[in-house]
């Protein structure tokens, strides 16, 4: 087994590190303090070509691999989880669902402008009665001939208000329950769209999270992604690769954390000595590294399966239910190491501590990933 990263992959992570570092750490208390959208930053990873990373470069992305995905995924999380997330969601669940499910004429006419960086999507599945229970769409998308009259409420979601394109799961016919289920792609801008107010979050508080308002709004047949009734397919497909995303951004709050707490600790004395020099410390930090390293390789190892065509939602759940626990833990234990400090934004690891949340609940919750973990382990 081969744990070496190639060149390309190396020269990924590198890139990413020095982003993350000279574009996103400046400014990144404030715009936590503000709750205030990265744009700038994000059309900046767009020109980087990390915003459609793992599309192919025909329509526009950077014809990388998931591996590359999840280093760079990591390196800005450890700054900046509220870009990160926006990246996220961009990559594996608007791009790869568009480019994987998508036809060619919604390809040219989306994809390509949204792995470019040029615009952003935004993931609808999300309502006020279906959270985990994802079956259970009451946003209607009636058939109405030539278009689909689109009527509801989509909640919590991540890119709502700086999107261009929304991808949005809708329920068409209630008998036939989830395989009654069609994915559409919505344009923002067309009329009946409403964009409601910003979420006022624990964490994340840079990212640009709204409810959308659906009211009769005609989507041509020709923007629905599959065939008819694909819809919840479209989305449990899509949603295993997005673990492998969230999964990378739990991992990388781990590691700036910890990052954060290292330095700390060789600088901080206490005691007569630096407290890295306290076993109660050191144990500590090598509690911290070791998680994080499980988390990494778990990170990867989804990346890799996904890499070479093979099955890896199970491995994708366990990668986002592992990371983001440790996410939890990790952090809480930067917080402790930097004593008061710890408590304060200027030391950065109370906000990463917030934003660790999130990964516990966004794109399913741990107990949904338990769900997909125990259903496959129970058939093997
Ligand atoms: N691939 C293909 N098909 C799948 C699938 C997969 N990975 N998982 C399920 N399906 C299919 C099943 O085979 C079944 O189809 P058939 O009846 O034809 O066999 C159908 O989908 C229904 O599956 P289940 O009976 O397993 O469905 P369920 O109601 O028991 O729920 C669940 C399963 C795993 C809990 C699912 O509802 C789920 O994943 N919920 C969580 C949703 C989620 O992650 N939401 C996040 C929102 S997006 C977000 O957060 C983005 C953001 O902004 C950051």
């Amino acid at each position: 087994m081969n744990f070496e990263l190639s060149e390309e992959q190396l020269a990924v992570q590198s890139a990413a590190r020095e982003f993350a570092k000279t574009e996103l750490l400046p400014g990144v208390i404030e715009r936590d303090e503000h709750q205030k959208f990265p744009a700038e930053q994000i059309a900046k990873l767009g020109e980087l070509g990390f915003m459609g990373m793992m599309v192919d470069s025909k329509y526009g992305g950077s014809g990388m691999d998931a591996v590359s995905y999840v280093l760079a995924m990591e390196e800005i999380s450890k700054v900046d989880a509220s870009a990160s997330v926006c990246m996220s969601v961009n990559n594996s669940l608007v791009c790869w669902g568009l480019e994987t499910y998508g036809n060619e004429e919604q390809k040219q006419k989306y994809l390509t402008e949204i792995a470019s960086g040029k615009a952003i999507g935004a993931f609808l599945l999300s309502e006020p009665e279906a959270g985990s229970d994802a079956t259970s769409q009451r946003t209607t998308a009636i058939d109405m001939g030539d278009h689909y009259l689109v009527n509801g409420i989509k909640n919590w979601i991540t890119n709502g208000n700086s999107a261009t394109y929304y991808l949005v799961i809708a329920q068409t016919d209630i008998d036939k329950g989830h395989r009654g289920i069609n994915a559409l792609i919505i344009p923002k801008n067309t009329p009946g769209v409403v964009v409601g107010a910003k979420e006022n979050k624990m964490g994340i508080r840079g990212s640009d999270t709204h409810s959308i308002m659906f009211q009769d709004v005609k989507v041509p047949k020709a923007d629905r992604i599959g065939e008819d009734g694909f819809g919840f397919k479209f989305a449990m497909k899509t949603l295993a690769g997005g673990r492998i995303g969230i999964a990378s951004q739990a991992l990388g709050i781990a590691s700036g954390a910890y990052e954060l707490a290292l330095k700390y600790s060789k600088e901080r004395k206490a005691f007569g000595k630096e407290i890295m020099n306290h076993q109660a410390i050191a144990f500590k930090l090598a509690d911290m590294a070791t998680a994080i390293e499980g988390a990494r390789l778990l990170c990867l190892k989804a990346a890799w399966l996904k890499d070479a065509h093979q099955d890896y939602e199970q491995a994708a759940a366990m990668a986002k239910l592992y990371a983001s626990e440790i996410a939890q833990w990790v952090t809480n234990e930067a917080v402790q190491i930097h004593g008061g400090y710890g408590y304060v934004k200027e030391f950065h690891v109370e906000r990463l501590m917030r934003d660790a949340k999130i990964t516990q609940i966004y794109e399913g919750t741990s107990e949904v990933q338990k769900i997909v973990i125990s259903r496959n382990v129970l058939k093997a």
